[in-house]
C-alpha cells in the first residue's frame, strides 16, 4: 500500500533518453521526416565563388527557364527587409551590389522536385568585378581590418611587474576553427496559411528568433508567424542564428508562391554556406617564478569573425572570461580583437569561445611548465584560485564555489597519475620510435548567458481530466536530453510517474519571447519554468481539497502517483477529475528569471556568471616519432554536474562533449585556399573523430561530492558545454610525446589541430633547431 510518506524519485536518476528508442529504430521524426503537404515545392541557393566582388551581372533567366523550376528569388523579392541577423543588422537574406565570402547566397530556385532545383541552380550567369580580398587574421590584423571595437579585461598593474618577473617567456600560436557537422543539416519548412500567416517548421535551437527574423523579412508582425521544432538532429551552437537564414528563404519562397516551401541544404553546401567556430591567433607575455606562479601575464586573443558581426561579441567576450580558466592572475591584461575577413561568418559552437580562451591560458602554463622543465601539473596547482571566493578574476567576479582543487585530488589518484608519468618517462627513454605523453588539465565554466536579458525562460503545463499532462517550455531538444530533464522535474514535483508527461515539440506559439536554448542553460531555466507552472497548478489543487476534504492544505500531499488529502486517498488520475468537476484551472505558464547577474561590459566588471562548472581529465597518448600519427591510449574524466538531474544523460554529455572537444584539437582542419574556398567541405577531407578514435580505455565519472551552491533545479549544473575543454589534455599530453622525441631540444610553435602532419612537423623541426649550424 502506498503511503502519504512514499515518495517516488524522479529527478537525481537515470532514466533514458524519452527519444532513444525511436533514434535507434529512425522512427524519430525530423524536419526532412515531416509528412511532405501537396503541392510543396523544393529550393537550393545559388552562392557567390567570389570571397569579395561587385556583382556585375546576376543573369537567372535560364535558370527560370529550366524545367520544373517555378520561381527564382533575389534580394528584389524580400518583402520586409533583407536581413537576418541577430545583431548587427549585417546578414542580408540574398547580396544586393556586393558578395563578402564564397559561399553567400545570391539567389535561390525554387521547383517542383530538389532535383529540378539542384540542375536549374547551375544554369545561372554570374559576372562579378573581383574587389581585394582579406580572409585570415594575419591580414585582418595587418590592416586593422575590425568586425568591433577591441576589449580589454585589466587587473594589478601588468606593465610594472612583467619586467620585474625573474622567469619571462613570450609566445603565439594558432587555434583553428570547427564545422559542427551536426548530422542533421540545416532545414526548414515553410507552410503558407490564411490571412498571410506562416507556419514554418526549422530545425532550430532559436525558434523566437526564427520567428522574428521570418516576420521582419515578410514584413509582418511577429504573431502571424509560428515556428515549431520537436527536434534537431544536432545543433552544437551551430543552429542558434544561422536557421533565420533558410527559414526566410523558405517563407519567402512560400509567400512568393503561396505553396509550402522546403529548403534543405546538402552536407557540401551546408559547410560551404554557413558559419563554425571561431579560429583564434594568440599572443602572450607571460611572468612567473621559479616555482611556475604566475605574476603578470598579458594575453592578447585575436579571431577570425567573417564578414558579419553574428554573435561574435559574446563569443569573444566569453573567450576572455575563460582565459583565467582555474588560475588568479594578479597582474594580467586580456586583449581581445574581433576581426572582419572575407569568409563566411563564424558562429555560436559549444563553448563559445570559452574553449580558444581557455586553451590559450593552458599553453601558456605548457609553456612555462617546459621553461622550467617541471610536471606542467604542478605549475597547474600552484596558479588555482584559493577557495572560498577571496579572489577576484580578471572581470572582478569572485570565485566562491572553487572546488577543482578537490576534483584533480581525487582524479590525480584514481587515474594514477604520478606512476603513470613515470612509467611514461621510462618508456620514452627506452623507446625511440615511439613516445608517450600524459597530461591532466582541468575545466572551470561560466553558467549564464553574458547578455543578462537571455537569462529567462517560459513554461506551459496542462493536465487533463484524466491526469494525463501536457508539457511545453521554451527549450529545444538537440539530442542533449533536455525534454526528458525537464520532464523528470514536472513528474516529480506532481509525484507521478515520467510516462504520465507528453512532451511536445517547442512552439513559438505556446511560450512566447524565449532565448535561444544554448549556454548549457537548457534545463537550468526551462527546468525552473516548469517547476513554477507545476507549484502555481497544485497550489490551486491543495487549495480545492483542503476544501473539499476538510483538511489543512500543509495536509494534502502528492506522493507516488497518488493524492492524500484527509480522509481521501486516490490516484492522481481520480484527483485530476474531482479537481476539474470543481472548475479548478489545471493549466499554467511558468516563469523564471536567473537571479544575482550584473555585469558592466563597459567596466569589464561584475558577476556575469549564475556559478560555474568544474572538471579535469587526464589523457594519455602514443606518438609514432616517423609518421606523427597518435591515438588516444586512455583518458580519465572527472566532471561536476552537481546532484545531476539525470547521471546516464550527463554521462552521455560528457563523453560525447570530450570526443568532439577532441576532433577540433586534433583532425578537424578547416583548410581555406589563398582565395578564401573551403577546401575540406566534405567528410571525405574534414576527418571528425569516428568510432575508432575514442580512446581504448575511457573512464567516465561524475563527481560524487558535486552539489550547486545556488537554487538551480535540483541543485544541478549545467553540462552541455563545459566537458568539451577536458579534451585539452589531450594536446597537452601530445606536446609532451612531441617534446620528449629530443629531450635536449626546444619544441617550437604549436598549432591546433595538431593533426598528424603538425606534429610529424614538430619533431622535424625539433631536429633541424637541434642539429649545429652545417659548414
Ligand atoms: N548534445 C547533443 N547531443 N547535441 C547537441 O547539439 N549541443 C551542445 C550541448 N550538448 C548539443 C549537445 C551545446 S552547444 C549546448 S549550449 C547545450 O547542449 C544546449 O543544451 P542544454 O542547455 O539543454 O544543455
Ligand atoms: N552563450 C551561448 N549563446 C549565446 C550567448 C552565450 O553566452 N549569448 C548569446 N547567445
Ligand atoms: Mo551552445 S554553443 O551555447 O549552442
Amino acid at each position: 500500500m502506498t503511503k502519504a510518506t512514499d515518495f517516488l524519485t524522479v529527478v537525481n536518476r537515470s532514466s533514458r533518453h524519452d527519444s532513444a528508442p525511436k533514434h535507434v529504430t529512425g522512427e524519430a521524426i525530423y524536419t526532412d521526416d515531416i509528412a511532405e503537404p501537396r503541392d510543396l515545392l523544393h529550393i537550393q541557393v545559388g552562392m557567390s565563388e567570389q570571397p569579395h566582388a561587385e556583382l556585375d551581372l546576376v543573369d537567372l533567366s535560364r535558370v527560370l527557364a529550366a524545367p520544373g523550376v517555378i520561381a527564382v528569388l533575389t534580394a528584389a523579392d524580400v518583402p520586409g527587409v533583407n536581413d537576418v541577423s541577430p545583431v548587427g543588422g549585417d546578414d542580408p537574406i540574398f547580396a544586393e551590389r556586393k558578395v563578402e565570402y564564397v559561399g553567400q547566397a545570391i539567389f535561390a530556385v525554387v521547383a517542383t522536385s530538389r532535383e529540378a532545383a539542384i540542375a536549374a541552380r547551375r544554369l545561372a550567369i554570374i559576372e562579378y568585378t573581383p574587389l581585394p580580398a582579406i580572409t585570415t587574421i594575419e591580414e585582418a590584423r595587418a590592416a586593422d581590418f575590425k568586425i568591433a571595437p577591441s576589449m580589454t579585461f585589466c587587473q594589478g598593474d601588468v606593465s610594472a611587474v612583467l619586467p620585474t618577473c625573474s622567469h619571462r617567456s613570450q609566445g603565439c600560436f594558432a587555434i583553428g576553427g570547427q564545422d559542427h557537422f551536426y548530422l542533421e543539416g540545416q532545414i526548414a519548412m515553410a507552410l503558407p496559411c490564411e490571412d498571410g500567416d506562416m507556419l514554418v517548421y526549422s530545425s532550430t535551437q532559436h525558434p523566437t528568433e526564427v520567428q522574428h527574423l521570418v516576420a521582419k523579412a515578410l514584413g509582418q508582425r511577429d504573431n502571424s508567424i509560428t515556428v515549431e521544432v520537436r527536434r534537431m538532429g544536432g545543433g552544437f551552437g551551430g543552429k542558434e542564428t544561422t536557421p533565420a537564414h533558410i527559414a526566410a528563404i523558405a517563407a519567402i519562397a512560400a509567400r512568393k508562391t503561396g505553396r509550402p516551401a522546403k529548403l534543405r541544404l546538402d552536407r557540401d553546401d551546408d559547410m560551404v554556406m554557413t558559419g563554425k567556430r571561431h579560429d583564434f591567433l594568440v599572443d602572450y607575455d607571460v611572468g612567473f617564478d621559479g616555482n611556475g606562479r604566475i605574476d603578470a601575464l598579458r594575453l592578447e586573443l585575436a579571431s577570425r569573425c567573417g564578414r558579419s558581426l553574428d554573435l561574435s561579441n559574446a563569443i569573444n567576450d566569453r573567450a576572455m572570461f575563460h582565459a583565467d580558466n582555474c588560475y588568479f592572475l594578479e597582474n594580467v591584461e586580456i586583449i581581445s580583437h574581433r576581426y572582419k575577413t572575407h569568409t563566411v561568418s563564424n558562429t555560436a559552437f559549444r563553448g563559445f569561445g570559452g574553449p580558444q580562451g581557455m586553451f590559450a591560458i593552458e599553453r601558456v602554463i605548457d609553456d612555462i611548465a617546459a621553461k622550467l622543465r617541471i610536471d606542467p601539473l604542478e605549475v597547474r596547482k600552484r596558479n588555482f584560485y584559493a577557495k572560498g571566493g577571496g579572489q577576484c578574476t580578471p572581470y572582478g567576479m569572485q570565485v566562491e564555489d572553487f572546488v577543482v582543487d578537490e576534483i584533480v585530488a581525487e582524479l590525480e589518484s584514481s587515474s594514477e597519475y604520478t606512476e603513470r608519468r613515470e612509467a611514461i618517462l621510462q618508456f620514452n627513454r627506452d623507446n625511440t620510435l615511439m613516445k608517450r605523453g600524459i597530461a591532466l588539465t582541468p575545466v572551470k565554466f561560466g553558467i549564464s548567458f553574458t547578455a543578462k536579458h537571455y537569462n529567462q525562460a517560459g513554461a506551459l503545463v496542462h493536465v487533463y481530466s484524466d491526469g494525463s499532462i501536457h508539457l511545453n517550455h521554451g527549450g529545444t531538444e538537440m539530442g542533449q536530453g533536455l525534454f526528458t530533464k525537464v520532464a523528470q522535474v514536472v513528474a516529480h514535483e506532481f509525484q507521478v510517474p515520467l510516462d504520465t508527461i507528453k512532451i511536445t515539440a517547442t512552439t513559438t506559439a505556446k511560450v512566447p519571447n524565449t532565448s535561444a536554448t544554448a549556454a548549457s542553460s537548457g534545463s537550468d531555466l526551462n527546468g525552473m519554468a516548469a517547476q513554477d507552472a507545476v507549484r502555481q497548478i497544485k497550489a490551486r489543487m491543495i487549495a480545492f481539497a483542503a476544501r473539499e476534504f476538510d483538511c489543512l492544505p500543509e495536509n494534502v500531499v502528492f506522493a507516488h502517483g497518488k493524492v492524500f488529502a484527509g480522509s481521501f486517498e486516490g490516484t492522481f488520475a481520480q484527483f485530476a477529475k474531482l479537481a476539474y468537476l470543481d472548475r479548478v484551472q489545471m493549466s499554467a505558464a511558468g516563469f523564471y528569471k536567473t537571479p544575482k547577474l550584473d555585469f558592466d561590459r563597459n567596466a569589464g566588471k561584475g558577476r556575469p556568471f549564475y556559478y560555474f562548472a568544474y572538471g579535469a581529465a587526464v589523457s594519455e597518448v602514443a606518438v609514432d616519432v616517423l609518421t606523427g600519427e597518435y591515438r588516444v591510449l586512455r583518458a580519465d574524466l572527472l566532471h561536476d554536474v552537481g546532484s545531476s538531474l539525470n547521471p546516464a544523460i550527463d554521462l552521455g554529455q560528457v563523453e560525447g562533449a570530450f570526443i568532439q572537444g577532441m576532433g577540433w584539437l586534433t583532425t578537424e582542419e578547416l583548410f581555406f585556399d589563398n582565395g578564401g574556398r573551403l577546401k575540406t567541405h566534405a567528410p571525405s577531407t574534414y576527418k571528425i573523430p569516428a568510432i575508432g578514435d575514442r580512446p581504448a580505455t575511457f573512464n567516465v565519472e561524475l563527481w560524487s561530492k558535486g552539489r550547486n551552491l545556488e537554487e538551480t533545479i535540483f541543485r544541478s549544473k549545467a553540462v552541455g558545454e563545459p566537458p568539451f575543454m577536458l579534451a585539452i589534455s589531450v594536446f597537452s599530453a601530445l606536446q609532451m610525446a612531441i617534446e620528449q622525441t629530443l629531450p635536449t631540444a626546444r619544441l617550437g610553435r604549436l598549432d591546433a589541430p595538431l593533426t598528424p602532419e603538425r606534429a610529424l612537423l614538430a619533431i622535424e623541426a625539433m631536429k633541424i633547431n637541434e642539429s649545429p649550424p652545417s659548414g
